[in-house]
């Protein structure tokens, strides 16, 4: 049987995870396929619904049949029903190209009250559906991560932000 992560049976070790990542200074920077999925994160926060945060967030793939899908926050009165841009996009991603692999997403964001001027990363939850997705397509997903202007990150693979994730395979 399958021992839980906890045991060590060789004695204690200590464990590192790294990862590397690049960091740009801006959009110009990338190549002109990447750039193209960024102006598109950016573009399309427009369209999220978050009149309570006023944080606007646009996530957009690029699919292995070379289909662009986009995604956006829904906020909600109450707090904790609103989604992520992130979920909304991969939620959208499995009903319209159902085992469709993702190549890349690029998120952005815009705000009236703060400058968004820097990369966000997605938050736990969607670092676990991401993740998923990953698992679930046998193939890594890129991450381009800007704010309106500035630095952006590239991460090769989703799993990188998401170290000793829970999967399905715990399960089988
Ligand atoms: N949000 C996203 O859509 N994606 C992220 O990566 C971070 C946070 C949304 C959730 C909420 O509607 C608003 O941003 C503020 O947290």
């Amino acid at each position: 049987m399958r021992q839980p992560l906890y045991i060590y049976p060789t004695g204690m070790t200590e464990n590192k995870f790294e990862f590397t990542y690049i960091v740009y200074d801006g959009i110009e920077e990338l190549p002109a396929d990447k750039q193209l999925l960024l102006q598109e994160a950016r573009k399309v926060t427009e369209y999220a619904y978050a009149p309570y945060s006023n944080f606007h967030v646009g996530a957009v793939a690029k699919l292995a049949n070379g289909q662009i899908v986009r995604g956006t926050n829904q906020e909600n009165a109450s707090f904790p029903v609103g989604l992520c841009a992130e979920r909304v996009l991969l939620a959208t991603i499995s009903s319209l190209y159902p085992d469709t692999a993702i190549e890349a997403i690029a998120v952005s964001y815009n705000s009236e009250l703060i400058k968004s001027d820097h990369p966000i990363s997605p938050c736990g939850v969607c670092r676990q559906s991401i993740q998923e997705v990953e698992g679930r397509n046998n193939q890594p997903i890129r991450m381009l991560l800007s704010g309106m202007e500035g630095a952006v990150f590239e991460i090769n693979s989703a799993s990188n932000l998401l170290p000793l994730a829970f999967t399905g395979g715990e399960m089988k």
